[in-house]
């Protein structure tokens, strides 16, 4: 199975198994379990990585290099701004000449097509650090914080809150993977990329999945296991119609009235950043459900898994 990703690109978890998935997760766990008992693993001693990131970021830029880091690899911030990318130089001339320096390229980026290109031209692997279509290294997180917390990867319910981009698209295909149930609270006129719908309707089909859209955040929230927030402004397009969205979107949050529907045990999530008063209150992300910083911390667990198991 290992020998498998060897090479491979991360764009996006449509190009990966429910087993090759499952995987990545048990690899995650078992780098977890090595970090808390500060055993060493430095299986990338060596091994260069380029990160070149295109908007800004916290938690991935940071766990990148902290995972590098602690496999023995160098990671090398790559800023577009003083590349000759900033001058208009091709994107298929830049990847061929990166390949060569680097074992693995990190983007985080605008469009899919972005990301795909890279990898297109390059022989090394290529991985999302987020594009406005999918966000898939926060899909692993997310996966492996459900598994840690519900104990399963079925008969899982998410009531999902917030921005329809890159993290509810990887949330989505998760969903559909491992046949989640996920209702998603969205005001009228906010719709999932097509491309991400014929995914997962068609995927459901066979798992079983159901994967609903309501303008009613109770019945999204409605015996939910999970209680998921997003921004309603994300970066990129969303961003640019803040004022807009801030009016259409008010009332689709995650607060102490309408988070009773849940189940007792269910678990906030948030990819984060998160804009409290917005798309959930101050009491929800502090309060006693909420794993928001534990989900933050598998994102450096699941990137040392994926940087270990597709590096050559
Ligand atoms: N969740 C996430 O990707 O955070 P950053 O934008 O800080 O990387
Ligand atoms: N949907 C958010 C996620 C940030 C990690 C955005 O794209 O801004």
């Amino acid at each position: 199975m290992k020998t498998h990703f060897r090479g491979r690109d991360f764009l996006t978890l449509m190009d990966f198994t429910r087993e090759e998935i499952e995987f990545v997760i048990d690899t995650a766990m078992e780098f977890k379990r090595f970090w808390a008992s500060k055993i060493s693993h430095r299986g990338l001693e060596g091994r260069v990585v380029g990160l070149l990131f295109e908007k800004p970021s916290t938690r991935t830029r940071v766990s990148f290099m902290a995972a590098l880091a602690h496999l023995g690899a160098t990671p090398l911030q790559l800023n577009p701004n003083v590349m000759q990318l900033s001058r208009g130089e091709p994107i298929k001339d830049t990847a061929r000449v990166l390949d060569r320096y680097l074992d693995a390229l990190v983007i985080r980026t605008f469009g899919q097509e972005v990301v795909e290109e890279y990898a297109r031209y390059m022989v090394n692997p290529v991985i999302n650090a987020l594009t406005d279509l999918t966000h898939p290294m926060q899909g692993l997180a997310d996966l492996m914080t459900i598994w840690e917390f519900k104990g399963r990867y079925n008969r899982v319910k998410i009531g999902y809150v917030g921005d329809i981009w890159n993290v509810c698209h990887s949330l989505m295909i998760i969903s559909s993977i491992f046949g989640y149930e996920m209702y998603i609270a969205r005001p009228s006129g906010y719709d999932a990329d097509k491309r991400i719908l014929d995914f997962v309707y068609d995927v459901s089909k066979n798992t079983g999945a159901n994967i609903q859209f309501t303008d009613d955040v109770v019945e999204a929230f409605k015996d939910a296991d999970v209680i998921y927030a997003n921004t309603w402004h994300s970066m990129g397009g969303p961003e640019m119609e803040k004022e807009k969205r801030l009016r259409d979107w008010s009332g689709y949050q995650a607060n102490t009235e309408n988070t009773r529907v849940a189940k007792e045990d269910y678990i906030f999530m948030h990819c984060l950043p998160g804009y409290r008063g917005e798309e959930m209150t101050d009491e929800i992300i502090e309060g006693r459900h909420s794993v928001v910083f534990e989900q933050a911390e598998n994102r450096l667990h699941t990137e040392k898994a994926v940087l270990s198991l597709v590096i050559p």
